[in-house]
C-alpha cells in the first residue's frame, strides 16, 4: 500500500514539540481496532445499530438474562481471537520505546495493545478477556472464548464480564492513573475515539488545559477537533504510521 504523505500537513513547530516531548500518551476508542475488523459502536455499521444494548450491556439486562449476554461476549471473544492488531496497534507500541514516559489509555476492552506489544496500559473499561464473579468479585483471566454458559465462579455463583457497563462508574484506579497521565502528558494522541463518553472524553481537555499538546487521529471530526493543535483525517491504521515516520 502506497504510504500517504503527511508532510504538507503537519509544521515543523508541532514535529519539533512531539520530539522534544518528554511524556507522552495515546487515547484510543474503538476506531482504532476498526481495521482489524472489529465494529465500533456508533456510526455507520456500528454495534448498537444491531443489538439491544439494556440487554448485553447493563448490570440489570445481564442478571435478566446472563445466557444471552454471555453468547453475545463469546461471539465477540471468537471474533477478536481471529482478528489481529493492526499496523495503528503496532506504530503505538513501537513508540513506547522512542520517548522516557509513555502510556496508552485505552477505551477498548479487546486487549489489542497488549498482543501488538505495548507495556503501558491502562484499561479504562475493562478487557473481555477477564470475567469477574458477581457475588465475590474473583477475577478469572481467560486466553481464549468462554466454552461453557454462563460461566460460573468456584462459589456457584454467574461470573459476568470484566468490562464497564452503561450506568457502571469506570475502575476508580484507572481513571486516576488516566488523569494524572493527562494532565502530565507534554502531548496526547487522541486516536478513533468520537469522545463523547465520559469521563474518558474528558482526558484530552486535562492535557490540553495543563499546556500540553493534542494531535488527533479520525475519520471525522468529533468534540476534541476544535482544541485538538492537529487532527490527521483517515484511517489510524494509514495515518499514525505515515505520521509516525515524519517524526522519528
Ligand atoms: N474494540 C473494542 O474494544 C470496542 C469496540 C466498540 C466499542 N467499544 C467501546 O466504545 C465506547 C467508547 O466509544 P469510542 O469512542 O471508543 O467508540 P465510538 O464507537 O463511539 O467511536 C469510534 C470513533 O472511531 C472513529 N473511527 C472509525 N473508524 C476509524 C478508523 N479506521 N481510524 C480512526 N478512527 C476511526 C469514528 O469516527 C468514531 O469517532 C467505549 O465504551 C468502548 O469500550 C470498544
Ligand atoms: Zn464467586
Amino acid at each position: 500500500m502506497a504510504s500517504r504523505d503527511l508532510s504538507s500537513e503537519v509544521s515543523r513547530a508541532i514535529l519539533d514539540r512531539i520530539r522534544k516531548a518528554r511524556r507522552v500518551s495515546v487515547l484510543t476508542g474503538a476506531g482504532v481496532s476498526a481495521e482489524s475488523g472489529i465494529p465500533t459502536f456508533r456510526g455507520a455499521g456500528g454495534i448498537w445499530e444491531k443489538y439491544d444494548f439494556n440487554k448485553l450491556a447493563t448490570p440489570h439486562g445481564f442478571m435478566e438474562n446472563p445466557e444471552l449476554a454471555w453468547d453475545w461476549y463469546q461471539l465477540r471473544q471468537r471474533e477478536m481471537m481471529k482478528a489481529q492488531p493492526n499496523e495503528a496497534h503496532l506504530v503505538i507500541a513501537e513508540m513506547e520505546d522512542h520517548f522516557p514516559s509513555f502510556a496508552v489509555l485505552t477505551q477498548n476492552i479487546d486487549g489489542f495493545h497488549r498482543r501488538a506489544g505495548s507495556r503501558n496500559i491502562v484499561e479504562l473499561h475493562g478487557n473481555i478477556w477477564r470475567m469477574r464473579c458477581v457475588r465475590d468479585g474473583t477475577i478469572v483471566e481467560l486466553d481464549s472464548p468462554v466454552e461453557h454458559i454462563p460461566p460460573l465462579c468456584q462459589c456457584g455463583s454467574i461470573m459476568r464480564p470484566d468490562v464497564v457497563w452503561f450506568g457502571e462508574p469506570l475502575p476508580s484506579e484507572a481513571i486516576e492513573a488516566a488523569s494524572t497521565v493527562a494532565r502530565e502528558s507534554d502531548v496526547m494522541f487522541v486516536v478513533g475515539t468520537s469522545a463523547i463518553v465520559y469521563p474518558a472524553a474528558a482526558l484530552p481537555a486535562l492535557t490540553k488545559s495543563a499546556g500540553g499538546l493534542v494531535v488527533e487521529v479520525n475519520v471525522e471530526p468529533t468534540p476534541v477537533t476544535a482544541y485538538a493543535a492537529l487532527t490527521l483525517f483517515g484511517p489510524a491504521g494509514e495515518v499514525l504510521p505515515a505520521f509516525w515516520t515524519l517524526v522519528r
